[in-house]
């Protein structure tokens, strides 16, 4: 009996320390259930990553995952311009790498992500002070960035070159709007 009680105490103490990652796995397990557009596996390793990327305490609550996701979806929109301006930048000489039709699409997309980074911004002021209609209604506006920006390259017939940022960035909002709907 005394055994038991040492092994049930023992078990106890390993799942306090986990704490923050369990808060991560059931969130992304709930959201995941939810919102077919994101992924368990994707959502659990972006807030992991991030957690030891910058090396800050795993989440403790649905704020810091609200928090942390919208960090993510931040900075993901800015490597995006980066990466859109490196594509434009490619190879000027010989325009049959990138079409003209291509290059405005990508001159838009830009626009566009460098856009949603300032909604984000807004989205992150709106959660903190308890708004939180405006906080998802910014992070939407955020996603549809990605849409819209697809959506240019489909419209005409061009291959998109971010289709995979594309996905990725919707699905980091997406978690946004389930966390911040989670916690309210
Ligand atoms: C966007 O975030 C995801 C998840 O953290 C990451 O896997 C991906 O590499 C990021 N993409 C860019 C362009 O930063």
């Amino acid at each position: 009996m005394k055994f038991i009680c040492f092994i049930a105490l023992l078990i106890l103490i390993l799942f306090q320390g986990s704490n923050g990652y369990d808060l991560v796995h059931e969130s992304c397990m709930k959201a995941s259930k939810n919102d077919p557009i994101i992924h368990y596996d994707f959502c659990v390793a972006s807030l992991d990553e991030s957690v030891s990327s910058h090396s800050s305490n795993p989440p403790t609550s649905m704020e810091d995952l609200v928090a942390i996701s919208i960090q993510i979806a931040k900075s993901n929109a800015t490597n995006i311009v980066s990466i859109i301006s490196n594509l434009l930048k490619e190879d000027p000489t010989n325009k049959s790498l990138v079409s003209e039709y291509a290059k405005e699409c990508l001159r838009d997309c830009s626009d566009l992500y460098s856009d949603s980074v300032s909604d984000l911004d807004d989205a992150m002021t709106a959660f903190e002070s308890q708004d939180f209609d405006t906080a998802s209604i910014k992070v939407s506006a955020a996603m549809e960035a990605s849409v819209t920006c697809e959506n240019q390259f489909n419209d005409g017939n061009e291959e998109s070159p971010l289709t995979e940022n594309d996905n990725t960035y919707f699905e980091l909002n997406a978690m946004s709007l389930a966390f911040i709907k989670m916690h309210q």
